[in-house]
């Protein structure tokens, strides 16, 4: 699969097939992504690749995190506390499409929230990645790291897989580092999950738009 190609197909998937990714496979993936780019060559990313028992074991703490209402405590800010536009308008624009292709009202706050906790079964996908950033690091780390991360989601394309990056996954870090034994100076990033896309089901019908080119650039000769 061609770079371009790649990069216009991927997309994020919310439904997976019930089968299992090869060890062999995301390995691959990994070997690929490793030679994403990073200032002076820090490499400064950490994943921890979740499956069968352990994948279970996290996702079912991080359900019950949020059904007894323990308030999400991200490592870092991702979004802004004040939301402007045009990106407040993209932001709606983005829950909307989900839940008029899955015929949601929006008064239905039962489908909704039923919609929402299936983040933090990773979609019933067979895999759930974790990223991690040593946490004394800086900004920059961050750039790497989404570099990285992108790089894995083409890396799994290009193994016909399908991915979800999620920040759902990464509400409660403190019980993801304890759960998978990690040191609490690795600062948690984002999740994934990996599988075979069920192309049936409508949830990974939709397409989100973007901007033109024109938008976002200024050419300057
Ligand atoms: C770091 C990161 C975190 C995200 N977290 C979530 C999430 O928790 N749940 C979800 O359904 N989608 C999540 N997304 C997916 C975005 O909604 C999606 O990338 C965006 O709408 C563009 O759609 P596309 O990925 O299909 O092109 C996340 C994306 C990124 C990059």
């Amino acid at each position: 699969m061609h770079a371009q190609e790649a990069m216009r197909a991927r997309k994020s998937i919310r439904a997976f097939l019930n089968r299992p990714v090869e060890r062999e496979t995301i390995s691959r993936m990994l070997d690929a992504a490793r030679w994403a780019p990073s200032g002076t060559n820090t490499q400064p990313w950490h994943v921890v690749v979740t499956r069968g028992a352990t994948k279970q074991r996290v996702c079912a703490a991080l359900l019950e995190a949020h059904r007894a209402g323990v308030e999400p405590q991200m490592d870092y800010a991702y979004y802004p506390e004040a939301w402007r536009e045009p990106y407040l308008s993209r932001r709606r624009d983005c829950g909307l499409q989900l839940y008029t292709t899955l015929g949601i009202q929006r008064e239905d706050t039962a489908r909704r929230r039923a919609q929402w906790m299936a983040n933090y079964r990773a979609f019933d996908a067979p895999t759930a990645l974790f990223f991690f950033l040593d946490s004394r690091m800086d900004k920059g780390s961050f750039m790497d790291c989404g570099m990285f991360i992108q790089s894995v989601m083409l890396a799994a394309l290009d193994e016909g897989l399908s991915t979800c990056p999620q920040a759902a996954l990464v509400e409660y870090p403190g019980l993801v580092r304890d759960i998978l034994g990690i040191e609490q100076d690795r600062t948690l990033l984002c999740g994934m999950a990996l599988g075979y896309a069920d192309t049936a089901d409508p949830v990974n019908r939709y397409r989100t738009p973007r901007e033109p080119v024109e938008a976002f650039t200024r050419f300057l000769d």
